[in-house]
C-alpha cells in the first residue's frame, strides 16, 4: 500500500510537469483530486488495512493529499499568471517616432517663385473659379462663336456652356469687372484640357496671367517687365526673343522665348534643336475685351501674358517628362 502511494505521487509529478495549458490541468485535477479520482481511492482502500498498519498509512496519505494539492495550486496561478495580458510598462525615456518632414512640390516652390518677382513689381494675387462658363472663358475674350478652341475636343465641358477652364485669362474679366483701372495683378492657378496626356502636355495643369491696365500702357512696357521677370527667374546671361503670335483676346500678340539653357543654344532635344525655348504668350489687351468689361478703349490700354507652370518647372529642373510631377512618387519629389 506504501508503495502505492509513492507511485501515485511520481505520476501526479510527471502528469503535472506536462500541463500546458489550464484545461490540461483540469485533467490532472480530475484524475487525481477530485472526489472519485485517485487519491480519494486509496484514502478508501484504508478501511479495509490491518490496524496495526493504519497509522503509518494515514500519515502517507494525508502527505500525499498536502503535496500534491501544494504543487496543483502552484501550477495553477502560474498558468494565471501568463493567461493574463502582460502590462507593457512606458518607457518614458525612448526617443519618439521620427516623422518624415515634406518639401514643397516643385510646382508649387515655381509658383511661389514667379509669384515673388511679380509682387516685387507691384502685382496684386487674385483667383478666379476652376469651374467656368463659356462667357467668361471665350465670349468676353473675344473668341470668334465658331473658334475651334470651343470644340468639345480641346474644351472639357460639364454642361451646357458651362466648362472647366482652357486658360487662366477668364480670371482678367473678372477682375476687370470688379474694379475700374489701374488693374495690376497676376492669377495663378489650374487650367483643363480635352488633350492626351504625354511627356509633355498634361490634362489638368497651372498657369500664371498677368494682367497691366492703365492710362497709356505701351507695348515696350509689356517687354520690359516680361524681360525684367525673364531674367530673374531664369538668370541675367539668358537671351530672348519676341516673336509674333496671334490670341483673340490680345492685338498684337506676341510669344517670348529664352535661349535653351541646356544647351546654351546649340540645339538640343529639349529645345527641338531649335536652341530657343517659348515660355509665355502676352500681347495688348484687345479693345473687345475692354469693351465686355465696360472699360472705354479709347482712355485705357494695357497688356496681359500667360504662362504654364508645369512647363516651367520642366524646363528649371530639367524634368523630360511633365508627368512624373504627378506620380506622387517620393523618390522623385524628395529631391526638390
Ligand atoms: N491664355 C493664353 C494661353 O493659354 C496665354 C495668354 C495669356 C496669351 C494672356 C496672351 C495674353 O495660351
Amino acid at each position: 500500500m506504501l508503495d502505492k502511494i509513492e507511485h501515485t505521487k511520481q505520476v501526479f509529478i510527471t502528469e503535472l510537469q506536462k500541463v500546458v495549458t489550464l484545461q490540461d490541468l483540469e485533467q490532472v485535477r480530475i484524475k487525481f483530486l477530485a472526489r472519485s479520482g485517485e487519491i480519494a481511492v486509496l484514502f478508501e482502500g484504508m478501511k479495509t488495512a490491518a490496524i496495526s498498519e493504519k497509522p503509518a498509512l494515514g500519515k502517507a496519505l494525508n502527505e500525499l493529499r498536502q503535496c500534491t494539492q501544494a504543487q496543483f495550486d502552484e501550477k495553477k496561478s502560474s498558468l494565471e499568471q501568463t493567461a493574463k495580458p502582460k502590462e507593457v510598462p512606458f518607457d518614458l525615456t525612448l526617443p519618439g517616432r521620427p516623422k518624415p518632414i515634406g518639401t514643397k512640390h516643385p510646382v508649387v516652390q515655381v509658383m511661389e517663385e514667379m509669384k515673388r518677382i511679380f509682387i516685387s513689381m507691384g502685382f496684386s494675387v487674385e483667383t478666379g473659379p476652376d469651374i467656368e462658363s463659356d462667357y467668361y472663358n471665350f465670349g468676353a475674350l473675344n473668341f470668334a462663336p465658331d473658334h475651334p478652341a470651343r470644340d468639345m475636343q480641346d474644351t472639357i465641358f460639364i454642361a451646357d456652356k458651362i466648362l472647366l477652364r482652357t486658360h487662366t485669362s477668364p480670371v482678367q474679366i473678372r477682375v476687370m469687372e470688379k474694379q475700374q483701372p489701374p488693374v495690376r495683378a497676376i492669377m495663378p492657378g489650374w487650367a483643363y484640357r480635352n488633350e492626351a496626356t504625354s511627356a509633355r502636355s498634361l490634362v489638368a495643369f497651372h498657369q500664371i496671367e498677368g494682367l497691366y491696365v492703365d492710362h497709356g500702357v505701351t507695348f515696350s512696357e509689356l517687354k520690359g517687365t516680361l524681360v525684367a521677370f525673364a531674367k530673374q527667374f531664369y538668370g541675367s546671361s539668358i537671351k530672348y526673343r519676341f516673336r509674333p503670335s496671334f490670341f483673340p483676346f490680345t492685338e498684337p500678340s506676341a510669344e517670348m522665348d529664352i535661349t535653351c539653357f541646356i544647351c546654351g543654344g546649340k540645339g538640343c532635344r529639349v529645345c527641338k534643336h531649335s536652341g530657343w525655348l517659348e515660355v509665355l504668350g502676352s500681347g495688348m489687351v484687345h479693345p473687345h475685351v475692354f469693351q465686355a468689361v465696360g472699360y472705354d478703349p479709347e482712355k485705357y490700354s494695357g497688356y496681359a501674358f500667360g504662362m504654364g507652370i508645369e512647363r516651367t518647372a520642366m524646363l528649371r529642373y530639367n524634368i523630360d517628362d511633365i508627368r512624373i510631377l504627378y506620380e506622387n512618387d517620393v523618390r522623385f519629389l524628395k529631391q526638390f
